[in-house]
This record gives structure tokens, C-alpha cells and sequence, in this order.
């Protein structure tokens, strides 16, 4: 039996299937997926999970109508705003991965205090990725590292597994052990490829807006029963 996911990756999907099948626009879907995380986190947090990271908004959302791209930046600005004292009694550490630079300035100034506010504590560590893609990390990671190459700071002998590590965005994440995704769609929509190199994959039917500490419990539940093997046999994890 596997003890608790250390760290809990969500792919929060189906926020329009949701709002579809209400007869209602994206937005609310967006709305109440929002409200979702609250229960989440709280649920995560309760359960002593270490890290819990969302993805909240892919480099590739920006392709969407430009309006439904307007009105998620605004819940983001929002939804920052109003569970600030809720990360702060629960001792959470907010962070994030992606490309902030991409980020219109009030997301970027709003999540900057966040972090800067909750940084010392010493809970839970939740991530959000925003304007993230796992391609565009990997690629921005290797860059970097050919930079230092290039000006003698590292030598290519030296370049190994912790090197990528210290170049990712996400640099101070462990691995995923859980990855989550909702909607019954079966993909990982270029999130956190490297860390999800052995995650258990876990996907529900249930759309984001639906998914409640149930839910979450439940996917916990199903994990522990999992047996990680990392190229072992069954046998050796047995002795
Ligand atoms: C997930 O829900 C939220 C984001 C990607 C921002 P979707 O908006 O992708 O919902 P569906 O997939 O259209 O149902
Ligand atoms: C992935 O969902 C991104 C987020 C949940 C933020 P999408 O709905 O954008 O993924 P695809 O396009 O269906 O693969
Ligand atoms: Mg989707």
C-alpha cells in the first residue's frame, strides 16, 4: 500500500461541458470551478497533502475567444483576492509556474503579493500553472542551460537529471505521485511532463465544477491501493 501522494497535480477540466449542460455561458462554468478549488485545497490541506499544484491556465488557453481569456484573467485576479486570508489561517505557500512575464499586470502584480505574503509559510505548497506549458519549460530549461555551457558556467560532462531540475520553472517541486484530470477526457494537455514521469494517472468523469473533497478522497483512496514499481519487479518491492 502506498502511504499519501505526497504531491497531488490537478488538470481542472470541463468548466464549459459544465456550464453546457446548465444551458448557461462558459463563464459560470469558469465561475463555479473557481469556487471548486476552495474545497480542494481546504480537503488537500486537511489531508496532509505536501503539494497540491492546479492548472489553471495553459500557454494554449490563449488561443481561445478573447473574451472567455479576459473574463479567466479577471477570476484569477479575484479569486486571489478573496482567499488570500484563507491561504493565511491554512498556512499555505502560494506559488506558480509558467511564464508570468505573459501575464496581464494585475494577475502578475495580484499573484506576486500572494506569494510574497504567504512565503513563509510553512503548510502546504500550492502551485498554480498559469500560462504554462510543460514544452515551453522544458525548452526555456534547455536554453538556459546551453547558455551556461556556451560561457563555460557548467561543463557538458556535468550536465545531468539535477541540472534540468534546477533550470525548470517548477525547480522546487517533487515528483508527481497523483495526477488528477477531470471531464473524462484521457490526456495531459502539456502539463508538467517532466514531473509525471512515473505520477499514477487517475481520470474521472466528473466535470471540475462537480468535483467536490469526495471526489478527492476518493482518487486518494484509489492511489494507495496503486503499486509503484519504478522498473522494479513486483516481487522485490515485496521483500
Ligand atoms: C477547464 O475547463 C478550464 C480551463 C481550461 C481554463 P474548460 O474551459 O477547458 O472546459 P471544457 O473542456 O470546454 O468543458
Ligand atoms: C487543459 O485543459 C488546461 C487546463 C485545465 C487549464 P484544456 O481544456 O485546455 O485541454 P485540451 O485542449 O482539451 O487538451
Ligand atoms: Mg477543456
Amino acid at each position: 500500500m502506498n502511504r499519501l501522494p505526497k504531491h497531488i497535480a490537478i488538470i481542472m477540466d470541463g468548466n464549459g461541458r459544465w456550464a453546457n449542460l446548465q444551458g448557461k455561458s462558459r463563464v459560470k462554468g469558469h465561475q463555479q470551478g473557481a469556487q471548486k478549488v476552495r474545497d480542494v485545497v481546504e480537503e488537500a490541506t486537511r489531508q496532509g497533502i505536501e503539494y497540491l499544484t492546479l492548472y489553471a491556465f495553459s500557454s494554449d488557453n490563449w488561443s481561445r475567444p478573447k473574451d472567455e481569456v479576459n473574463i479567466l484573467m479577471k477570476l484569477l485576479v479575484t479569486s486571489l483576492k478573496k482567499e488570500f486570508n484563507r491561504l493565511i489561517n491554512n498556512n499555505i505557500r502560494l506559488q506558480s509556474i509558467g511564464d508570468m512575464s505573459g501575464l496581464p499586470t494585475p494577475v502578475k502584480q495580484e499573484l506576486k503579493y500572494v506569494i510574497k505574503k504567504t512565503k513563509n509559510n510553512t503548510g502546504m505548497v500550492l502551485t498554480l500553472a498559469l500560462n504554462y506549458g510543460a514544452k515551453e519549460e522544458l525548452t526555456q530549461a534547455i536554453k538556459a542551460i546551453a547558455f551556461k555551457v556556451k560561457n563555460s558556467i557548467i561543463s557538458p560532462e556535468k550536465v545531468d537529471q539535477s541540472t534540468i531540475i534546477e533550470h525548470l520553472y517548477s525547480q522546487n517541486l517533487p515528483a508527481v505521485d497523483l495526477l488528477i484530470r477531470t471531464s473524462g477526457e484521457e490526456r495531459i494537455s502539456n502539463f508538467l511532463l517532466w514531473h509525471i514521469a512515473y505520477a499514477e494517472l487517475y481520470f474521472t468523469d466528473t466535470l471540475w465544477p462537480d468535483f467536490n473533497k469526495e471526489d478527492l478522497q476518493k482518487a486518494i483512496v484509489d492511489y494507495a491501493k496503486r503499486e509503484r514499481r519504478f522498473g522494479k519487479t513486483s516481487q522485490q518491492l515485496t521483500n
